[in-house]
């Protein structure tokens, strides 16, 4: 199939490419000529496993374009994703305006019968919008070309998001046309293992689908990190408890490890995105006002256990901080609790020396007003050195199996506060450090 796809960010250049490796003909748009460039020169805005080496054969084979021209990339296809940002507004809605105006260029200029996907995450309704922009235009230009309108939301984790689209858990389609859903299901047909993992809907409830899945799972680590405070103040241990309950088929393992706070592009936009919605339509959610606040609350955790060990003055304290990405697998930084951590610790006079695989030169850049207070190293040994403790934020593989001789010759202090509990308790004990985790009581 020809299809074009407008927006470049992560979830249009994974999907892009994904579609191009199955024998699609895509072509991808932005507005930013650079990016378009680096592109066409196999540079990526983005770090994202495998996407580089899918990028450069789909592109060497001609499969997959790049263009800043969204007119010839519209009249050279047949199905338009658009995957443009929906960035959070002040008061926490997602702000519309890159989907509506891509909606109001393709009114403008489409000239035969086209299928309009929103890729996007966008609140419920979005799609109606989008159908009634491109309409309008199509008026006015007395156009009589017929049109449709899908919503397709991603479910791609960052790290993941190569084989997330190729084997996807299950594909979403929002519409109550019979001819879309036969495209779609098309389209997909080479990814999807079993038929029931294609799942048709209409509208609104496929928009609703991707708020309802993010919040789902924000609301299982914003429930967990809740049980592990709970378990500091009466004495119990949460990696104890987090098995005893993920034992049940009903609960499960994932999504239930405890932490310093959920960070990302994601949750956090879209539980706030989906809060307002519902406050908008006179409904108080309080559950996800809930999971928000402890989540914000979760990433002062270790600032405060920090502040118990070294009393509130850090001034001639150096901190190594191993993990600066929301997660490990990405060098995102949007939202992530080292931001937090790092800000208030430098704000009581600590210095930070701070190493992650992929995240240090997005911090780099972000943390630019304090580049006296932090340093970013090349080695998580090299983080080590006069530290007065570690702190490690980002669960990155390397952090797993460290040599704690190695780390104890390093650092001043043999402390170690673990923000994500992958540590052996006994072990880290036998070698004599005081070690700190999320939810077990000291
Ligand atoms: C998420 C959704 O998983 C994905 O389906 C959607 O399309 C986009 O948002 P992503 O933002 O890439 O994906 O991250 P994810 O792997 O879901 O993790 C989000 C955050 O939750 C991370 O900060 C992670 O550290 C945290 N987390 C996750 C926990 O604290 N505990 C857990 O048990 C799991």
């Amino acid at each position: 199939m020809n299809i074009s796809i407008i927006g470049t960010g992560y979830v249009g250049l994974v999907t892009g490419a994904c579609f191009a490796h199955r024998d699609n003909h895509v072509i991808c748009v932005d507005n930013d000529e650079k990016k378009i460039d680096n592109l066409k020169k196999g540079i990526l805005p983005i770090y994202e496993p495998g996407l580089e080496e899918l990028v450069e054969i789909n592109h060497k084979n001609k499969r997959l374009m790049f263009t800043i021209d969204i007119i010839e990339a519209l009249h050279n296809s047949d199905i338009c994703f658009i995957a443009v940002g929906t960035p959070m507004d002040e008061d926490g809605s997602a702000d519309l305006k890159y989907v509506l105006s891509v909606a109001k260029t393709i009114g403008q200029n489409m000239k035969k019968h086209m299928y309009i996907v929103d890729k996007s995450t966008v609140p419920v309704g979005t799609a109606d919008m989008v159908r009634k922009v491109i309409q309008d235009e199509l008026n006015k230009r007395k156009s009589d070309i017929s049109f449709e309108v899908i919503s397709n939301p991603e479910f791609l984790k960052e790290g993941t998001a190569i084989e997330d689209f190729m084997k996807p858990d299950r594909v979403v389609v929002g519409t109550d046309n019979e001819a879309s859903k036969e495209v779609m299901r098309n389209l997909y047909a080479p990814f999807i293992k079993n038929d029931g993992d294609f799942i048709t809907m209409d509208i609104r409830s496929a928009e609703m689908t991707k708020y309802a899945a993010n919040a789902m799972l924000a609301t299982k680590i914003s429930f967990i990190n809740e049980i592990a405070n709970i378990c500091e103040v009466v004495g119990a241990d949460v990696n104890k408890v987090r098995r005893g309950i993920g034992s049940d088929k009903r609960i499960g393992y994932s999504f239930i490890n405890p932490g310093c706070g959920y960070g990302g592009s994601c949750f956090p936009k879209d539980v706030k995105a989906l809060i307002k919605t519902s406050k908008e339509n006179k409904y108080i959610p309080n559950i996800l006002e809930a999971v928000e606040k402890v989540n914000n609350a979760q990433k002062y955790v270790l600032v405060k256990k920090v502040l118990k060990r070294f009393g509130h003055d850090l001034k001639g304290r150096i901190f190594a901080v191993w993990g600066l990405a929301f997660k490990p697998g990405t060098d995102d930084i949007r939202e992530a609790s080292s931001i937090t951590i790092i800000s208030e610790l430098i704000n009581r006079g600590a210095k930070i020396r701070a190493y992650d695989p992929k995240a240090n030169s997005n911090a780099k850049n972000y943390f630019l007003k304090d580049k006296e207070n932090i340093e970013f190293v090349n080695s998580k040994y090299t983080a080590l050195w006069e530290s007065d403790a570690l702190i490690l934020i980002t669960e990155w593989k390397e952090f797993q199996s460290p040599d704690f001789e190695e780390i104890s010759k390093r650092l001043k202090g043999k402390i170690i506060f673990d923000g994500r509990n992958i540590y052996d308790h006994m072990i880290i004990k036998d070698c004599g450090f005081e070690y700190f985790q999320i939810g077990v009581a000291e």
